[in-house]
């Protein structure tokens, strides 16, 4: 595995795989890796000729600077992980490579940025459609690999991609990798405390409790209550937002029979740790 600082060196791998006719998979990762980023890069590994993963914690998406002061950094057990992964190349830029200069780009990301984490985080979806585009343009990938957990993310860099003519880059879109308890694998977990912990699988709990209300006949009001109720009802829990949306234009839907493909989006305080979760409660075929 080639560790690679440079845009230069990223730029000039990519051109010579893509000359000799290789397949390119990317998995665009900020670090802290634990099994949830493995499994794409696993997925990638079988897709792909060549593996790129990038880490970088990238400052623009971060709307809150003690919560980039504060992101777990973690260099070399993650390229411990990867070379474990059969990864080929790993790109580890410092800021200053990313942006010589500030990124003024303005993104027009359209109604799928402007609900749940949009309003919640501004500037954040900007963000990572600087930080995605830039990679997506040296690397070149065939095809890039994203974790469910961020649901409006992979549409807002579906997005991206179609707004910036890159919409041949296959943007695959993994499933939640969870413990065994079910709490969703994030690299923010690591800031709880043990009794948060041990509360927090109760998120998932009832998130898929809420599927079987559904299936019992409950409409999309009484769903969302139950899901706030309960999780503010946890110790430790305060909900920041629920939304019952439609899985590609992620407007809120107020019936089952809205769309053929309907999320339901949360992102909860455990103390001061921001967790994100979701729950699929219609999906069709093959998406
Ligand atoms: O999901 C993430 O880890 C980040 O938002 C991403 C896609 C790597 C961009 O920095």
């Amino acid at each position: 595995m080639e560790i690679i600082r440079t845009v230069a060196r990223l730029d000039e791998l990519s051109a010579k795989a893509r000359s000799e006719g290789m397949t390119i998979g990317l998995v665009p990762t900020m670090g802290a890796l634990h099994a949830g980023h493995i499994s794409l890069v696993d997925r990638a590994r079988r897709e792909n000729d060549i593996v790129i993963v990038s880490v970088f914690v990238n400052p623009t998406q971060f709307n809150n600077a003690a919560d980039l002061a504060t992101y777990p950094r973690t260099e070399e057990a993650d390229c411990a992980l990867l070379e474990g992964a059969g990864v080929d190349y790993v790109f580890i830029p410092t800021v200053e490579e990313i942006y010589p200069e500030p990124d003024t780009r303005t993104f027009d990301l359209g109604p799928v940025a402007d609900v749940m984490e949009g309003p919640m985080r501004p500037g954040h979806f900007n963000g990572v459609a600087q930080i995605v585009s830039k990679l997506f343009m040296w690397s070149h990938p065939v095809r890039a690999y994203f974790g469910e957990k961020d649901f409006q993310q992979i549409a807002v860099i579906r997005r991206m991609a179609d707004i910036t003519g890159m919409d041949d880059i296959d943007i695959v879109s993994c499933p939640i990798k969870r413990a065994d308890d079910g709490l969703a694998l994030s690299s923010r977990n690591v800031r709880l405390s043990a009794e948060q912990r041990a509360v927090a699988p109760g998120i998932n709990r009832i998130l898929t409790e809420s599927k079987g209300l559904m299936a019992d006949g409950a409409d999309v009001a009484t769903v969302r209550n139950f899901v706030v109720e309960a999780i503010n009802a946890l110790p430790f829990m305060t909900v920041e937002y629920f939304a019952v949306v439609d899985g590609r234009t992620m407007q809120p839907v107020d019936s089952w029979a809205d769309s053929d493909y309907v999320a339901g989006c949360i992102t909860v305080y455990c103390g001061d740790v921001r967790l994100i979760d979701n729950v699929i409660y219609k999906r069709p075929e093959g998406v």
